[in-house]
């Protein structure tokens, strides 16, 4: 099998090109040439992503909003025209849509803390899906416990598909707010995002959309989407670690009170009172993450670069051929068994153990992640300790899935 995949319409990404682009692809794992299917845990970073990141410590560091010098300047243009073209990739109205955080937790947490401290009362409650990773579960659970409200929750179906039949009683039970996520991090599974945003609506009921397994692999509007609120981390989508994004409607914006006080969230402060002050620095107390802003939107240069269809095409490609190879494996079972996936494909063979099978496939130099994947209500449904999980980025290759289907025959005789 060519590690060439053809992709349809003009663009074409050249895989080997394009892997160069990533130094790390070509390290060597117990002397096997490293085969990395961990990207939905974090993805390797592009030389454009370190280069940015290098050249603003190394020319213009300095701390931002805060100097009248030359360098402090620079450093708070460069970090603007970041915050710019994040807000323009997700197809915010404005910039100050978009605050900073340290990433998808964060954002998740801001939002739960500062939209329930205003609007949770006793006896309302907040709706989530039966697939959520724990970072939107917990922080939910925690403001419904101070408030005496109730966690309720989407039903998920065998084949790992949200069940929406009952949605609409269920948004009528004293809902205040939905958060589900756009792909699950677990199953893969693409959830009907628009459907939910708009039966939401009918009710009044703003919406959080955790995105941090989506944004690497579609392009994502959020006017188009009519979202409320919606979450991502940088380090899932080839930028830095601890950083991360939170898009608001403005509207949702200027109504939340902020979630944590400092430095840069003020306009005044006395003794007797502060007062806020606006978007998005309400929300960022504290000197921000300056080369995180800059390396995340320089991965989004880079994305864009190679163009999102073509990065889309040959993610699915790939995701199609990772599944016939897999499938033909005997025993091998597939968690979250939907034809609509995204970059996840998550398994377990007979009765073999996911930590045992992770470990024998480390032998060979390929890196899965295995367990409940944060997501511990999802594999209590399918009464599971955990699966096996290659999440595959558009530098991956089907060479490597062979290389996996290989890793995975061979665990399957050592360990019967
Ligand atoms: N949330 C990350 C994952 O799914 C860590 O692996």
């Amino acid at each position: 099998m060519h590690d060439t995949l053809t992709i349809k319409g003009s663009r074409k990404l050249d895989i080997e090109k394009v892997r160069k682009d990533f130094p790390i692809l070509e390290t060597t794992v117990y002397g096997y040439p490293l085969v990395y299917l961990d990207n939905a845990a974090t993805t390797q970073k592009p030389l454009a992503v370190l280069k940015a990141m290098d050249d603003y410590y190394t020319t213009i560091n300095s701390n931002v909003h805060r100097g009248v010098h030359a360098l402090s300047q620079q450093a708070t243009d460069a970090f603007e025209l970041s915050r710019k073209k994040i807000a323009e990739f997700v197809g915010a109205r404005h910039s100050y849509e978009i605050i900073f955080t340290k990433g998808t937790t964060e954002s998740i947490n801001l939002v739960a803390a500062s939209f329930g401290r205003k609007f949770l009362k006793e006896g309302d409650s907040i709706l989530v899906s039966g697939m959520e990773h724990h970072s939107n579960i917990v922080p939910w659970q925690m403001i419904c416990e101070e408030k005496n409200a109730t966690l309720k929750v989407i039903p998920v179906n065998e084949q790992g598909e949200l069940v929406l039949d009952g949605l609409d009683k269920l948004l009528q039970s004293g809902v205040k707010l939905v958060a589900f996520n756009y792909v699950s991090n677990a199953l893969g599974s693409i959830n009907p995002v628009k459907e939910i945003i708009a039966a939401a609506h009918k009710y009044g009921i703003p919406v959080l959309l955790d995105a941090a397994q989506a944004v690497q692999h579609m392009e994502i509007d959020v006017a188009e989407l009519d979202v409320d609120f919606l979450a991502f981390s940088s380090h899932k989508i080839y930028g830095p670690t601890g950083f991360g994004v939170l898009y608001g409607k403005e509207y949702w914006l200027n109504q939340l009170p902020p979630y944590q006080g400092g430095g840069e969230m003020i306009k005044t402060v006395s003794f007797e009172k502060t007062t806020y002050n606006d978007l998005p620095y309400k929300f960022e107390a504290g000197t921000p993450d300056m080369a995180g802003a800059i390396g995340l939107a320089a991965a989004l240069d880079y994305l864009q670069g190679l163009g999102f269809p073509a990065i889309r095409e040959a993610e699915s490609e790939l995701m199609a051929y990772a599944t016939d190879v897999l499938q033909q494996i005997e025993g091998l079972r597939f968690y979250g068994n939907v034809a609509n996936r995204a970059g996840v494909l998550s398994f377990l063979v007979g009765n073999i153990h996911p930590f045992d099978m992770g470990e024998i496939l480390d032998k060979q130099g390929i890196a899965v992640r295995t367990g409940h994947h944060c997501a511990q209500p999802i594999m209590d449904q399918y009464c599971i300790p955990g699966t096996v999980r290659a999440s595959l980025s558009f530098y991956n290759t089907p060479g490597e899935m062979d290389r996996l289907a290989a890793g995975i025959r061979k665990a399957v005789v050592l360990l019967s």
